[in-house]
């Protein structure tokens, strides 16, 4: 099922956020006469379809919740997890850059837990398609269930196996790497997407962005990109605004890129060297 994520009531099929003391939170699918167990109590699925997003609903033990629309943060948030997974700051970022929208067809390798699997999920709308490549089973297995947990799984078509032998599919409008070689598999990523589209990828050590640079301008990629993504939250006290204690301080490199065809023409050779040397600058 499709998760439904627009009206002002909570509406059957529609996933829903409870969010209980302590910020305890549950994420569940609201399903006609169905009824939901938490240790604060049964709370009837019938008693909260039909109420506004954001009212007060009440377990029948008594214990309160707020009954909420979750934001794509908090899915991902929920994501159980085997391995390092994309932080949404980053995942914000990658999915600008790549430009990412409805109806769209995205590659990405490897699936790992599925975070980012589920960002392009939700952003490619109910008409697009999202291909992810996974070496590993247990995380196929993993990030499946995950992406069952909050609707999406329809839209996405996991696939087993190395990005090594290449991917099958060819002129996908976007591509994103989060395995720890990528520079090993720029030529499949060339023969993949479509001229012009948009490439990613996040490394955690500026060594293998050098070689994924390196990689990349062998390929004909232009429009390089290399940036970093720092995030600080505050605390939000009106009298006493001021950072938060702790921050993630560093979680990996971000390179954007996009394959261009060079013209067998001397005229557009400063062309080319301009854009590889340069990308297009800041946003
Ligand atoms: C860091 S995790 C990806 C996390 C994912 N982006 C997320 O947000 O949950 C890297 C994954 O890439 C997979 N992987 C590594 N090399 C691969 C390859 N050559 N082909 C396919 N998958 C690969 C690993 O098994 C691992 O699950």
């Amino acid at each position: 099922m499709n998760p439904k994520m627009h009206g002002i009531d909570a509406q059957p099929g529609d996933l829903a956020q409870l969010v209980g003391l302590s910020h305890k939170n549950f994420i569940l699918t609201l399903i006609p006469g169905a009824e939901f167990q938490t240790h604060r109590g049964v709370l009837k699925h019938d008693d909260l379809i039909g109420k506004p997003w954001g009212s007060q609903v009440f377990s029948h033990m008594g214990s309160p919740f707020f009954l909420m629309q979750p934001s794509l943060a908090e899915l991902l948030r929920g994501i159980r997890r085997n391995t390092q997974i994309l932080y949404p700051k980053d995942i914000g970022f990658i999915l600008v850059m790549l430009s990412i929208g409805p109806g769209q067809h995205i590659l990405e390798a490897g699936t790992g837990s599925g975070a980012l699997t589920t960002a392009l999920a939700y952003a490619v709308g109910a008409e697009g398609q999202v291909t992810s490549y996974e070496i590993r089973p247990d995380m196929q297995r993993l990030a499946e269930k995950n992406l069952q947990r909050v609707g999406l799984a329809e839209r996405v078509r996991l696939k087993l196996g190395d990005i090594a032998a290449g991917f099958e599919e060819t002129g996908v409008d976007a591509l994103f790497l989060d395995v720890i070689n990528p520079y090993d598999f720029v030529s499949q990523v060339r023969k993949a997407l479509k001229p012009g589209g948009f490439f990613g990828s996040i490394l955690p050590t500026t060594n293998q962005v050098t070689r994924l640079l390196g990689a990349l301008r062998q390929q004909h990629f232009a429009f390089i990109d290399v940036c970093e993504i720092m995030l600080r939250y505050y605390k939000p006290e009106p009298d006493h605004l001021r950072p938060t204690d702790r921050m993630v301080a560093h979680t990996g490199y971000l390179v954007f890129a996009r394959p261009v065809l060079v013209a067998e023409d001397k005229r557009g050779e400063e062309l080319e060297e301009l854009f590889v040397e340069t990308g297009l600058g800041p946003l």
